[in-house]
């Protein structure tokens, strides 16, 4: 019986809200627009040399710390991101893995946009069923301030800048006993051009030429229709499988993209909205690392309890989407 064994987070300290983004910042928006289109009022930006290594070397550090765990016992480190320190190479995951002294650890970085903690959870449930003596520390840990095209109100009011972990490892003997986890994890990649960030080998180079757009691009209400049939579709499938209906589901803890998403996902289900957890409102969309950031505010704030049927839900660029039913913490 697998475990999470302990949670951890971290938001940058700047916060920017909407109104610093019209007033401060020059962008044709206001506050009102932004909060009855998405639920964000504001969101933390990281500063100087903070950026995805180092917050998520702070949410892995937290989440060890919760957990009570050395860092020389974790034998692997998922970063999910989609904005990693470097230009895919080296990995993320590598530095914190570093940073942490995980020194018994292999690393790696996961891409799976939105989905990616919800995809890392599933790898270390498999590396760790083949391996169950070890443990593992999966991140999820954005730096999209980094990659947004900040003069495209389109896109940049939706994102913000965290980084959220847990620690996985065995319940101790006899925990847990009856507890079972399902997931539902798939990828559609002809909606590949609904969302993503150019400048990778897609275009051919010409020597000479201006540099390539770099930038988050997204289609908005492309992604959006997407999202408000998939969040309700992943959860009525985990339901199936695990034989409940989904009003025995006490807690979603979904990937926080756009409160008018879960409104929707909510009335879709007939599931009461108060049951997604949601911290959009401060932190806006931190892909990758929005669940696990989410995960550790419900964990402290005491929403999420030991015993609890809880579900993860993530979708995002690929596209990706996919979730987790476990009875919490038993993994
Ligand atoms: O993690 C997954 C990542 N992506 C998502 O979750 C995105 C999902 N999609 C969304 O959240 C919504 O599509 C947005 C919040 C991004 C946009 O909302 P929308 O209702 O789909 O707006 P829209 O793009 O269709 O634009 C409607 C109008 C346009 O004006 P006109 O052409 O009707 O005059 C836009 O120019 O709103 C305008 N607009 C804005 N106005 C003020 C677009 N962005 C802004 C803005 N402030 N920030």
């Amino acid at each position: 019986m697998l475990k999470i064994l302990g949670t951890g987070s971290y938001l940058p300290e700047k916060v920017v809200t909407n109104d610093d983004l019209s007033k401060v910042y020059n962008l044709d928006t206001n506050d009102e627009w932004i909060y009855s289109h998405s639920g964000i009022h504001s969101r933390h930006i990281a500063e100087g040399t903070d950026a995805t290594a180092s917050m998520a070397t702070k949410a892995g550090k937290a989440a060890l710390e919760s957990a009570g765990v050395d860092p020389l016992d974790i034998a692997l480190v998922i970063v999910a991101t989609v904005s990693p320190e470097y230009h895919a190479l080296p990995s993320t995951a590598c530095i914190v893995q570093d940073a942490l002294g995980c020194k018994n650890a292999y690393a790696f970085d996961l891409m799976a946009a939105c989905s990616g903690f919800v995809f890392g959870l599933e790898q270390a449930r498999g590396y760790l069923t083949l391996h169950p003596d070890k443990k593992a520390l999966v991140i999820g840990a954005e730096c999209l301030s980094r990659i947004c095209d900040w003069t495209d109100r389109g896109t940049c009011i939706l994102f913000g800048d965290g980084a959220g972990a847990v620690v996985v490892g065995q319940a101790p003997e006899g925990e847990g006993e009856g507890a079972k986890t399902y997931s539902y994890l798939r990828s559609d990649g002809s909606g590949a051009e609904m969302m993503g960030r150019k400048g990778g080998t897609h275009d051919p180079v010409v020597i000479g030429a201006p540099a390539k757009n770099e930038w988050l691009f997204m289609n908005g209400r492309g992604v959006f229709q997407f999202a408000i049939k998939t969040v309700p579709m992943v959860i009525e499938e985990l339901c199936k499988e695990a034989g409940i209906q989904v009003s025995d589901i006490d807690l979603i803890v979904p990937h926080q993209a756009n409160m008018r998403i879960l409104d929707s996902s909510a009335k879709r289900l007939g599931y009461p909205l108060e049951k997604f957890y949601s911290n959009i409102e401060t932190t806006g969309n931190t892909s990758g690392a929005s669940i696990p950031i989410a995960l550790d505010a419900a964990v402290k704030d005491g929403s999420v309890k030991p015993g609890m049927k809880i579900s993860f839900v993530g979708f995002g660029a690929g596209l990706t989407y996919g979730g987790l039913l476990m009875t919490y913490p038993y993994l």
